[in-house]
């Protein structure tokens, strides 16, 4: 360290609290890259004067330079919950939720941005959350004073109008099969049917197959439809849409139909492709609500782009999910459509470990006991795995905090916090269970079945 932060530190020994001179040496300390140096004045600075905005941001942009994500995003949301981060201020929390895999998040806080400063624009990010139209889009929907000026590829007011109500985000994820512990079965199966279509075009020509096609995705909530999806499409390098058959139901409400048809000229253009489309099950309850015949033609376009009767969706390949797949409309089910309907069960004890080993990989930890927890938790969804590693680290940050070092997670934090959260699925088998039993036409349900009495004799 150099004789300007000596003397710094040596004036700092006789006046400790002075608060204004510390954190002038901990900015001086992330000029010269003492992280670690740095963080520790930052912290000392938060134990005097707790809440300081300085310190928290200071801290906060370290986090982001050492790509701890989740904490910088834990120190961010916490300042913007106090009115803190302002305009561009917020834009490392948005490149943190992105790192995180967290689009959603980041799409609510870039909006936030873009409400504060209405001609701000990142490409990057643009890139990344969305098409460019969708951003012109949220930029105009959210200021009254925007200039479209500023917007090279804002094609005036009429290309706007057809946009309204349409609300999609197209991504390129970088989630790989290998990211998503267990479901080796569902994994296989999605490998043989979408993602050698794609890689061997010509292998499956040959034997007379055409890639295209849907798969259907059910099961308790939170154990990986979309993640898996979204892992599928960063498997073959493919862009991924991600929609929900409410949003489609709702063009129809919007009288925009063309945006329907919009979306999937979008996918074709963007071959490969993977078009996600969430909660089919919407269709059962929309239905009362519409009165039927319109919503019934807005599906049957639905059926159409995906039959590809007028296009060719080479490269298209839709997967569709639903917690209540005994909800989804018949005419979705026809051969052609989403003919290959796979369970996506709760991880079984394997699985449990190995999304229990990704979500720990990036965290500070002693050596994890990783069986333990796998073992106390079955029917625990990945969300609910996830849930608890959360926890934990909930536990030792706030340590870390107060002792200003790291305080690593342990066997027993994880095990404490198993306990303490409760599994989510069981509900949902409650209901699956009824409709497994009495309404199983053409085995539709076998593996829900199969699943609940394997897991019977178990326990
Ligand atoms: N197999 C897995 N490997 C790693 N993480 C997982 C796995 N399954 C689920 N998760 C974690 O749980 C979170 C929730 O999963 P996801 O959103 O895919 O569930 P879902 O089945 O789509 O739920 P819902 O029915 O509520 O939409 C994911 O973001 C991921 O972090
Ligand atoms: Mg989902």
């Amino acid at each position: 360290m150099n004789e300007g932060f000596n003397q710094l530190i040596e004036a700092l020994a006789l006046s400790p609290d002075n608060i204004p001179l510390r954190l002038h040496l901990a900015e001086l300390m992330v000029k010269g890259s003492l992280l670690d140096e740095a963080t520790i004045q930052y912290q000392e600075v938060l134990n005097r004067n707790y809440g300081n905005e300085r310190a928290r941001k200071g801290l906060a942009n370290i986090y982001y330079k050492q790509k701890k994500y989740s904490a910088a995003i834990m120190v961010y949301e916490a300042l913007m919950n106090d009115n803190m981060l302002m305009g561009e201020e917020m834009l490392p929390l948005v490149r943190c939720l992105i790192k995180e895999n967290s689009h959603a998040e980041a799409v609510e806080v870039y909006k936030k941005l873009l409400k504060q400063k209405p001609n701000f624009k990142d490409e990057e990010i643009d890139k990344v959350l969305r098409l460019s139209n969708t951003g012109n889009k949220l930029r105009s929907k959210d200021n009254d004073d925007f200039d479209e000026d500023d917007e090279d590829d804002f094609n005036g007011q009429d290309e706007f109008d057809d946009f309204e109500g349409f609300d999609f985000f197209m991504e390129k994820p970088n989630l790989k099969f290998e990211d998503v512990g267990g479901m080796d079965q569902v994994k296989k199966e999605i490998a043989l049917k979408i993602i050698q279509p794609i890689k061997n075009p010509d292998l499956y020509k040959a034997f007379g197959k055409k890639s295209g096609g849907g798969i259907l995705l059910y099961g308790p909530p939170g154990c990986g439809k979309t993640y898996l999806a979204k892992a599928t499409a960063g498997e073959i390098d493919a862009k991924f849409i991600n929609i929900g058959l409410h949003d489609i139901l709702d063009m129809w409400m919007g009288n925009s139909e063309k945006n329907l048809h919009e979306m999937f000229v979008q996918a074709r253009e963007n071959a490969p492709c993977v078009l996600f489309i969430d909660e089919v099950d919407a269709i059962g309850a929309k239905r009362s609500d519409m009165k039927g015949s319109g919503v019934r033609h807005i599906i049957n376009q639905f059926l159409a782009e995906m039959d590809g009767v007028e296009h060719n969706n080479e490269g298209v390949l839709v997967l569709a999910a639903t917690n209540a797949p005994w909800a989804v409309d018949s005419a979705f089910r026809r051969p052609g459509r989403f003919d290959r309907v796979i369970f996506v069960a709760p991880p079984e004890l394997d699985g449990r470990a190995a999304i229990l080993a990704q979500h720990l990989k990036d965290k500070p930890t002693e050596t994890i006991d990783i069986a333990a927890i796998a073992a106390i938790t079955s029917g625990f969804s990945g969300a609910d795995l996830k849930a608890i590693v959360e926890l934990a680290t909930d536990y030792k940050l706030e340590d870390s905090l107060l002792k200003g070092s790291i305080v690593p997670i342990t066997t027993t934090d994880l095990l404490k916090a198993a306990k303490q959260h409760k599994a989510t699925t069981a509900e949902w088998f409650e209901t699956a269970k009824n409709y497994a039993v009495y309404a199983n036409k053409s085995g539709l349900y076998d593996d829900v079945l199969n699943y609940l009495s394997d897991n019977s004799e178990r326990e």
